[in-house]
């Protein structure tokens, strides 16, 4: 068994990743940790808690931090997920469940002491919970056996930001805390807007999910309708880009994708706040700011065939119908 924490601002796309780790054979979710981003830290963590409820999570929700290590969080993106971050169904969530008495950083530096090398983080929100376990205990940093984020953009087939010309959302979100993150030498890799922007979940397939995925499919088929409908006004699309299910993907079968390895770092501040630049090790020479970093793996292509399969088939399995 995998042992994962998962890490998450839910969020219309995180809801549709949690019931894929949770459907996911061989996955033990340790807990989910929650932070603010497509809501605030109080809307998140009442999701996270609901969903968990819903899709049969038994573990934990230790809830994180409300803003970013530096500067403020800015309004949480109403148009993209709704005002209470899961497509302002008319029931809204609602959960008796309370969070854990350990704070998401606390939780997640006692779980990796308890489990070392055993524990995949799967982090699909902005980085400050990881930061934060790294400067409560940087001695996680060894034992952690693999970070997996949705984060970043990289300028690859085009893509290079979705709330900004070069900044994608969760790295955006607190460009110090992932520059942190990405410089500690555990091995993390970004599943950025490169490859997420390349895999787009058609409405058809999301009608077929509602059909073929019992109840937790037609809940996802009911909140997806708010985030489709984003896509067909902003993009032009019928239907979604696949961002957090994803990171996953990328866990359950990593030859979906291929990577390129190098240091990665993050703008911290100005027009360009949040951009993620990688040198490739293929170069000779390593500039400055790289250099003396760890080489972290990034998602340069993915096959989305295979990829909204695999989320197909494993979220529909044996689900009651
Ligand atoms: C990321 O930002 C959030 O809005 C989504 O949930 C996803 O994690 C995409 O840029
Ligand atoms: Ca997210």
């Amino acid at each position: 068994m995998r042992k994962v924490i998962f890490d998450t601002d839910p969020g219309i796309d995180d809801a549709m990743a949690l019931l894929f780790l949770k459907k996911s054979p061989n996955v033990e979710i340790l807990g989910v940790t929650s932070s603010f981003g497509n809501g605030t830290i109080e809307t998140t963590t009442r999701n996270a808690l609901f969903l968990c409820d819903m899709f049969g999570i038994d573990a934990p929700v230790a809830k994180g931090a409300s803003g970013p290590l530096a500067g403020d969080t800015g309004a949480p993106p109403a148009h993209v997920h709704g005002g209470d971050a899961l497509g302002d169904l008319p029931t809204p969530p609602d959960t008796r469940r309370t969070p854990h008495d350990q704070t998401a950083d606390a939780f997640i530096v006692e779980m990796v002491h308890r489990h070392p090398h055993q524990i995949t983080i799967v982090a699909v929100a902005r980085m400050t919970n990881l930061a934060l376990a790294l400067r409560r205990d940087p001695s996680i940093v060894p034992l952690v056996k693999e970070i997996i984020i949705m984060g970043g953009a990289f300028g690859i087939h085009g893509h290079s930001g979705n709330v900004g010309p070069v900044t994608e959302a969760n790295i955006g979100g607190d460009p110090l805390a992932a520059d942190e993150v990405f410089g500690a030498a555990w091995p993390v890799t970004l599943v950025g807007l490169d490859v997420t922007q390349e895999t787009i979940m058609s409405t058809a397939m999301v009608e077929q999910l509602g059909e073929h995925g019992g109840i937790e499919g037609k809940y996802i088929r009911d909140i997806a309708r708010f985030y489709l409908d984003f896509h067909r006004d902003r993009e032009g699309l019928d239907g979604m880009f696949v961002h957090d299910s994803s990171a996953i993907a990328y866990m359950l079968e990593p030859t979906i994708f291929t990577t390129r390895r190098g240091p990665v770092r993050v703008v911290p501040g100005g027009i360009a706040a949040g951009q993620t630049i990688q040198v490739p090790d293929t170069r000779k020479v390593i500039p400055e700011p790289w250099a003396n970093r760890p080489s972290q793996s990034i998602c340069t292509t993915v096959r989305p065939k295979r990829l909204l399969e695999l989320y197909f088939r494993t979220v529909t399995a044996q689900s009651a119908q």
